[in-house]
């Protein structure tokens, strides 16, 4: 099946502490595995950075329910383009809680969210397209 890969970013309404980030991410894993969504979740202190992957009409209204939640604001679409695989095929939701610096692939992480916060390119390629790189295996 068809799916598109959507990024988008948003501002965290207030600090999230490591429970509020492990509820949105059992609540999100648990609704994205019937819907056939897969992707991964970033936050670095301030911001969010989310890869949903899936049918396109499915990410539309997910995309629709998420940007109403008021643990965020600003959300902005970076990248929602068809894909012909899944960079995060193994995760309903991955977390990655750069706050804490333990991260794997940290410096580049730092550096996607830097770049698309400032909405600038890395090099010649956009924030969206070198965080879908990063995961690429
Ligand atoms: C940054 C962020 C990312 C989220 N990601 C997802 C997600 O991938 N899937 C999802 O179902 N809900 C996600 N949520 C939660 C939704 O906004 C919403 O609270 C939830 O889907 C409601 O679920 P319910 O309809 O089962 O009550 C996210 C919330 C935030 C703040």
């Amino acid at each position: 099946m068809s799916i598109n890969q959507l990024v988008y970013m948003s501002q965290a309404v207030r600090k999230m502490s490591p429970d509020d980030l492990s509820a949105i991410q059992e609540k999100a894993k648990s609704n994205n595995g019937p819907l056939d969504v897969t992707g991964s979740l970033f936050y670095n202190g301030g911001w969010f950075l989310q890869v949903l992957e899936g049918p396109a009409s499915t990410l539309a209204e997910l995309y629709k329910k998420i940007e109403r939640d008021p643990r965020h604001k600003n959300s902005r679409i970076l990248y929602n383009e068809p894909a012909s695989f899944r960079t995060f095929p193994r995760w309903n939701m991955n977390m990655t809680n750069l706050d804490d610096r333990q991260a794997d692939k940290y410096d580049q992480l730092v550096e996607v969210l830097e770049a698309a916060q400032a909405n600038r390119k890395i090099g010649s390629a956009s924030p969206a397209v070198t965080l879908l790189k990063i995961f690429k295996s």
